[in-house]
């Protein structure tokens, strides 16, 4: 039977105000929560921030609006706000920061792959494609902290669904700005899958960046609050590309039901998946909640606009986030596309060597990492705590790291403290020989 969001029914507006108690869930426990469960709570508390700042913007930009459609828009903002901080309270005050940093990485590497596998334009699924090597990376970089600072392996939050290893290494993903704008989408042409793919992952990449900008001071460390400050300006970058392929002339009641529709495809995939029967309460209620944000939308589309929702958002759900390992997939273009770059207008260098001397981004790189690469310091910084980096992967992709590295590194703009493949090399052999060593005294 198929689930017509525009058909189904909602909980009324009037009955979507909850008290304090309702709206601040008990949280659940760190040992215990399954890896994506938290996946999903770190998702939809940023669907939420995207849908509760969009009614901000709209209230602010849109003009001729009657008053009683701006104060129905107002109160869903309300409610958007209460399901946002019931779904980020979810997280426990005992997860440090950290933990769920490695949690945030493992939503951008997993729920990015889930969306290239599904999603019906090419162009769009590289750009996927591009950004997952990149959180991929960061991953591997928060989970030498995490050692380091706080004791804790990367299998303590990924639980081994992710594969922690170098990916394209966080010190080129500087690039000149205008290299990440994207070629738009034509919303008359695009099928709805594409507009909630990328919305899903803007919203989830937003939230990343600010969840570093709030968060990447509270640590001491100078190494690692300059590593957040690195990684968040990637975020900025990952926004910048994301939402470069949203077509800028979709109206904002287009808009404004493209953003009701994410939050509906977003919690019913959410309820479909979810195994912890205390959580899944909270997406099936805000799952109703959202089918009558939608209605209402559609409502005010047809009313402005005399337009059919259903020429923008079809007439079926949409999956945009079944999280699950994805190892098998990002190992696939880690090995073929940890060498891309950034072209101008929109394309690709797929190779190395196809990218130019006078790249723009050689620039940017060499200016931001011209006292040293915070994200690589934390590289030299693990070989005093373990011989070598932490990786947690199979075999087979752990023996490729060093090929992966060398595959990685530019020969331009590669900041002084790089730990390059060679000393990658000796770091991992001397582990080995160490582990030996550790083991007779033991
Ligand atoms: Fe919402
Ligand atoms: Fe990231
Ligand atoms: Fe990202
Ligand atoms: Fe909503």
């Amino acid at each position: 039977m198929t689930f017509n969001p525009l058909k189904e029914k909602g909980m009324p507006l009037d009955k979507q105000l909850r008290n304090w108690h309702q709206i601040v869930a008990k949280p659940y426990k760190k040992e215990k929560v399954d890896c994506y469960t938290r996946t999903r709570q770190i998702l939809m508390n940023g669907i939420e921030i995207e849908g509760w700042g969009f009614k901000h913007q709209f209230n602010r930009f849109v003009p001729n609006v009657d008053s009683e459609d701006k104060e129905t828009i107002s109160r869903i903002g309300r409610i958007e706000n209460q399901q946002q901080i019931t779904c980020n309270w979810l997280c426990p005050a005992d997860q440090s920061v950290l933990e769920t940093t490695l949690g945030y990485e493992q939503v951008a590497v997993d729920l990015t792959a889930w969306l290239a596998q599904n999603e019906p334009d090419e162009y769009v699924t590289e750009t996927f494609n591009f950004g997952l090597l990149e959180d991929f990376d960061h991953l591997y970089r928060y989970s030498q902290f995490a050692y380091m600072t706080e004791g804790i392996k990367p299998c303590a939050i990924v639980q081994d669904q992710t594969d922690v290893i170098v990916g394209r290494p966080t010190q080129h993903h500087h690039n000149c700005n205008g290299l990440r704008l994207r070629h738009p989408y034509d919303k008359e042409k695009t099928s709805p899958q594409t507009k909630v793919n990328i919305l899903t992952v803007l919203s989830g990449e937003q939230q990343t960046h600010n969840f570093y900008a709030e968060h990447g001071f509270m640590y001491g460390d100078h190494v690692l609050r300059e590593t957040y400050a690195e990684i968040k300006d990637v975020e900025e970058e990952h926004v910048t590309m994301y939402e470069s392929l949203i077509d800028p002339t979709e109206t904002m009641f287009e808009k404004a039901l493209l953003h009701e529709f994410t939050e509906v495809c977003n919690y019913y995939t959410c309820l479909e998946d979810e195994a912890d029967d205390e959580i899944k309460k909270y997406w099936e209620i805000f799952l109703e909640m959202e089918l009558e944000h939608l209605q209402l939308a559609a409502k005010m589309f047809k009313k402005y606009e005399k337009r059919d929702p259903e020429e923008v958002i079809g007439s079926e759900i949409i999956i945009p986030c079944r999280f699950k390992s994805q190892k098998a997939y990002v190992q696939k273009i880690l090995e073929n596309e940890v060498g891309k770059r950034l072209a101008p207008n929109g394309e690709y260098y797929k190779t190395m060597k196809e990218i130019p001397e006078d790249w723009v981004s050689y620039k940017v790189q060499e200016r931001v990492s011209e006292i040293s690469a915070p994200s690589e310091n934390c590289i030299n910084l693990i070989e005093f705590y373990n011989d070598r980096d932490i990786v947690e992967a199979d075999e087979n992709l752990k023996n490729k790291e060093v090929t992966l590295l060398e595959e990685g590194l530019q020969k331009i703009a590669v900041a002084h403290n790089t730990v390059m493949p060679d000393k990658l090399q000796k770091m991992i052999d001397n582990h080995e020989e160490r582990k030996k060593q550790k083991e007779m005294i033991i």
